[in-house]
């Protein structure tokens, strides 16, 4: 049937290679994704969960079927849950693949995989974080964070751009965060890397213009999914070795209450993010910054109002250290702010 994707289970790879199913298969066929009948192949990373998996399913689910999804995750044992989003629409608009963006092989044999390794829409979703009292973190842990939200985004680029550059068309989509744009207490290094992000998209973006190819980034507040969890269990895990009492103290029981409460308040849901990545993809003229959540522009706001930076950091600073107890209220003022204005500066899920 044109236009449709052979099953996934029958060619699908572990990261080193081998096969992940049938052992009478010895070579992965490239996947045919059928291009020329018009639908765009959308490659993802990190679909085993959260915002990749609804990002997945909802445009696989596509009623016009005008996309091929190639939904890729580092360990296919993770797939019945995307299975299960996307029903029916497996194997004919959606196709799974293994692909582990710390890994250099892994990438080249996914995108090599695919047939004229054709991808017209990138999106790097795939991040881990990282939270607690700089002193008590690793650099191989803060290492690690990088290598997947950094270098995990770069090799992906660097493995579909010059296909796009050659011809002339693509888009290029990167799950950043509003902690790519504003620096969050305690999140002192997922920040770094949702910043790096941020400089090596912005630099490249005017490059990649002169090939028409796009890039776009997703900034998203608080959004309700695996990531918060495992986040919380890390957190609970962690004995802060090398931070002083006071730290320790102002980390668990200053910030962690006032971000639990955020994330209750001013969350989104993964579908909400799902909406407005597709909505970014559709796009005729798709911006680069792309916030979701209209309770973070005056946030942001407020950085490009100062350029000095003292406005931000006082201001985070008296709300968590000095006007705790007003939080809840600054956040249902943010609510009311989220006027017209504010709106037309977002890409709204609704
Ligand atoms: N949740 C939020 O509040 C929030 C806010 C702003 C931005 N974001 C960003 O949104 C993106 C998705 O996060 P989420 O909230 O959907 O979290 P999630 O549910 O934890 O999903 C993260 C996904 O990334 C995958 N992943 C991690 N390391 C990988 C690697 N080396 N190779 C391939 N896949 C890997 C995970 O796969 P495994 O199942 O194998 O671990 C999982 O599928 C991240 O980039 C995150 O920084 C999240």
């Amino acid at each position: 049937m044109a236009g449709r994707l052979h099953d996934p289970l029958d060619f699908s790879r572990r990261a080193d290679g081998s096969p992940e199913r049938r052992a009478t298969r010895t070579r992965a066929p490239a996947l045919r994704t059928m291009a020329s009948d018009g639908r765009k192949v959308v490659l993802i990373t990190g679909c085993s969960s959260g915002i990749g998996l609804r990002i997945a399913a909802m445009l696989a689910r596509d009623e016009k079927k005008r996309y091929h999804v190639v939904a890729t995750m580092r360990d296919l044992k993770r797939k019945e849950k995307l299975l299960e989003a996307v029903g029916d629409a497996h194997g004919d608009t959606l196709a799974l693949r293994v692909l582990d963006v710390c890994s250099e092989e892994s990438v080249r044999q996914c995108v090599g995989g695919l047939e004229d390794r054709r991808v017209d829409v990138l999106i790097n979703n795939a991040g881990i974080g990282l939270l607690g009292p700089v002193e008590s973190i690793s650099i191989e842990e803060m290492k690690k964070v990088f290598e997947t939200n950094f270098f995990g985004v770069v090799r992906m680029i660097k493995e579909v751009m010059p296909d796009m550059k050659r011809r002339r068309s693509g888009h290029i989509i990167v799950m950043s965060s509003v902690m790519g744009l504003q620096g969050v207490v305690f999140n002192d290094v997922y920040t770094a890397s949702k910043f790096a992000m941020e400089g090596f998209c912005e630099s490249l973006a005017v490059q990649l213009l002169k090939f028409n190819v796009k890039l776009s980034m997703i900034e998203p507040g608080p959004v309700h999914t695996e990531f918060e969890v495992k986040i919380m269990q890390d957190v609970a895990k962690m004995e802060f070795p090398g931070a002083d009492a006071d730290t320790v103290r102002y980390f668990k029981d200053v910030y962690l209450p006032s971000s639990i409460h955020m994330f209750e308040a001013m969350g989104q849901s993964a579908d909400d993010i799902a909406k407005c990545t597709k909505k970014v993809i559709e796009a005729s003229r798709p911006r680069f910054r792309n916030l979701t959540n209209t309770l973070y522009t005056p946030i942001v706001a407020m950085k490009y109002a100062d350029e000095t930076g003292g406005l931000s950091i006082h201001t985070f600073y008296n709300l968590l250290f000095n006007f705790g107890t007003l939080m809840h209220i600054t956040v249902s003022i943010l609510k009311c702010l989220t006027c017209r204005c504010f709106r037309r500066r977002n890409i709204s899920p609704d």
